[in-house]
């Protein structure tokens, strides 16, 4: 079965195809990094026009990438949420209104639910579950425990900032560029680790949530007493870190529910001292890492395409009155 997805829930202008759940035949992507750059973040009414203008492009050239035609398609499925109105206005429209010009089901696919799903692209579902994983994105920082497709128990999140905004906004306050995952992922590798002992907020605590707006405040102050610091060693500082909150909380959940499985996903699962730390933990405790390849960790339509798969199996089409859904939860996956 080849399901075309869509993906604009943020401010990537994605469409996939994919076949029977784990096969990508094509992914493109039509990223906006370079127009909300000099605002520093995304602006969301940029966003939605330059959805609307590229929408019909990106789809095209994904049905051209995976050599297919729209007839040979056997359903479309697009994200409902949660994201910004204005974007997943675009998406959504397309995907049901392609779906049903051709006849074809309609599925609408929980956005955090395929980041989760993105690491298990290439496996056996049934292999995998139980697990538990990490979505690390510029939005959203929540563990999960897995048990099932459409089984999510929230273990915990953030508080405040996303581990993702975090990133952005200390890339900010050095005057580095956006997205600052990325620039302080590579200036880090220059740096030193523990020049400056930067709080792990909520490390000790016996609960699964995360806070990243006090760490981020403490490199506010921190450089205010320091102008004259080496940017590389306040990322790597910074850095270590948020590394150490992630993976020394995601591996406390694996440990407390007795699962084999661990994964992680969305942007900040691509940093490459989380990728670092987290394989080291998990082979010392004889778990296994499914991560996904750092073109599915950003936001993508693949795997919007590819969970579809198993929701139109397990819970069958979407009805077309689906209307978006912004805010809404991982827990929240009925369609
Ligand atoms: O998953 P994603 O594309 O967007 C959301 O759905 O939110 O993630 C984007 C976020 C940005 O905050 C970006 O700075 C961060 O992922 N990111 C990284 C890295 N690459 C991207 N953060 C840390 N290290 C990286 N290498
Ligand atoms: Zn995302």
């Amino acid at each position: 079965m080849k399901i075309l997805g869509v993906e604009t829930s943020c401010d990537e202008t994605s469409a996939a195809v994919v076949q029977d759940g784990q096969r990508i035949l094509s992914n493109v992507v039509s990223s906006q990094i370079e127009l909300h750059r000099p605002f520093g973040g995304v602006v969301p009414e940029l966003a939605s026009r330059h959805h609307l203008e590229f929408i019909d492009a990106v789809v095209a050239k994904a049905l051209a990438h995976a050599d297919v035609t729209f007839s040979q398609i056997d359903a479309v499925a697009g994200t409902f949420g949660p994201g910004l109105a204005t974007s997943l206005l675009i998406g959504l429209n397309a995907a049901k209104g392609m779906a049903f010009s051709m006849g074809k089901p309609f599925i609408g696919i929980n956005h955090l639910e395929a980041h989760l799903y993105s690491p298990l692209l290439a496996q056996r579902v049934e292999d995998c579950l139980p697990m538990v994983s990490l979505i690390v994105s510029g939005g959203h920082t929540i563990l999960a425990h897995s048990t099932a497709i459409g089984e999510h128990e929230i273990l915990g999140q953030t508080m405040d900032d996303a581990a993702g905004e975090a990133f952005d906004k200390v890339a900010k306050l050095l005057g580095l560029g956006y997205p600052g995952g990325p620039e302080i992922d590579s200036r880090s590798k220059e740096g030193n680790p523990v020049a400056i002992a930067f709080p792990r907020s909520m490390l000790n605590e016996p609960n699964y949530n995360f806070s990243f707006s006090g760490l981020k405040t403490s490199v506010l102050y921190w450089l205010r007493k320091n102008p004259h610091h080496r940017a590389e060693d306040v990322c790597a500082s910074f850095q270590e870190a948020v590394v150490d909150v992630l993976v020394g909380k995601l591996m406390r959940a694996a440990r407390d529910k007795g699962v084999k499985t661990v994964s992680a996903s969305g942007g900040v699962s691509i940093n490459s001292r989380f990728r670092e730390k987290l394989n080291a933990e998990c082979k010392r405790s004889g778990v296994r890492l499914l991560l996904a390849s750092a073109d599915l960790c950003t936001d993508n339509a693949a795997m919007i395409g590819a969970l579809a798969f198993y929701k139109l199996k397990q819970v069958g089409q979407s009805d077309f009155a689906l209307e978006v859904a912004p805010s809404i939860g991982l827990a929240e996956v009925g369609a």
